[in-house]
């Protein structure tokens, strides 16, 4: 029972971020449709068949991300781009020897993937690159609706700068902790190690200066 219901979850779930760009169903739709023509041996074309229907939900399994899927429009519209591309150019070809049609699929889908780890990666890299509590907006690749991400960062240059940045860190925690505890979302940063003596308990208590000690300690 709870694997059934733990698979019902994971396909309704698996969108794997291409599936959320606005061209993706006639894309894909297209490339399913025309596998037929494309191979000499017919053993290709169902393999292949699998590999598209699949598309999204192995993305989402091949993500393998610490930090939960979320990316920007701009990038998800650079790696839709290219994918595209890729596949509209393996489609111009007429019909391909045995095994090279599927194969090349495979390579485009786990370039895909890549594209995609590093797009998240580098925008969450980049939202650090700030001093203090900064977000920027994404869409969720897991479901596709709208979302964003917050980050603190460290890059603060001066201390009045850094005293800052703790405390709008400080009064984004207080007002985080004052929401429905039925529908807030953790920001994923408040989970790694370096804010662990900022938890709840600890809080209530919490100065200017233990908070900056703690966070400049980890
Ligand atoms: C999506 O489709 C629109 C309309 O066909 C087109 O103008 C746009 O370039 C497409 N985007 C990508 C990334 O292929
Ligand atoms: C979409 O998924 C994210 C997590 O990836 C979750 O926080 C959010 O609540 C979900 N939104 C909806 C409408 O299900």
């Amino acid at each position: 029972m709870a694997l059934l219901v733990w698979l019902g979850l994971t396909a309704a779930l698996a969108h794997g971020c291409l599936h959320c760009h606005s061209n993706f169903t006639e894309k894909f739709s297209f490339y399913r449709h025309h596998v037929n023509l494309k191979s000499w041996w017919v053993g290709d074309i169902p393999v292949s068949g699998e590999l598209l229907s699949d598309w999204s939900q192995d993305t989402m399994k091949e993500l393998h991300l610490a930090i939960p899927a979320e990316i920007t429009r701009e990038k998800l519209e650079q790696v839709a781009k290219v994918v595209y591309q890729r596949m509209d150019l393996l489609y111009r070809g007429k019909m391909y020897f045995p095994g090279y049609f599927p194969s090349e699929l495979r390579a485009i889908f786990r370039d895909q993937v890549h594209l995609i780890q590093n797009a998240i990666i580098e925008s969450r890299i980049d939202c650090q690159r700030h001093c203090g509590i900064f977000q920027y907006e994404t869409i969720s690749c897991s479901n596709c609706t709208d979302s964003h991400v917050v980050c603190f960062g460290y890059n603060c240059e001066s201390s009045v700068q850094w005293e800052t940045a703790v405390q709008g860190l400080l009064h984004y925690i207080n007002k985080w902790h004052k929401e429905d505890i039925k529908t807030r979302n953790t920001p994923a940063f408040l989970i790694s190690p370096g804010f662990t003596c900022l938890e709840p308990p600890l809080l209530a208590n919490l100065t200017l200066e233990n908070a900056s000690e703690c966070l400049t300690q980890h």
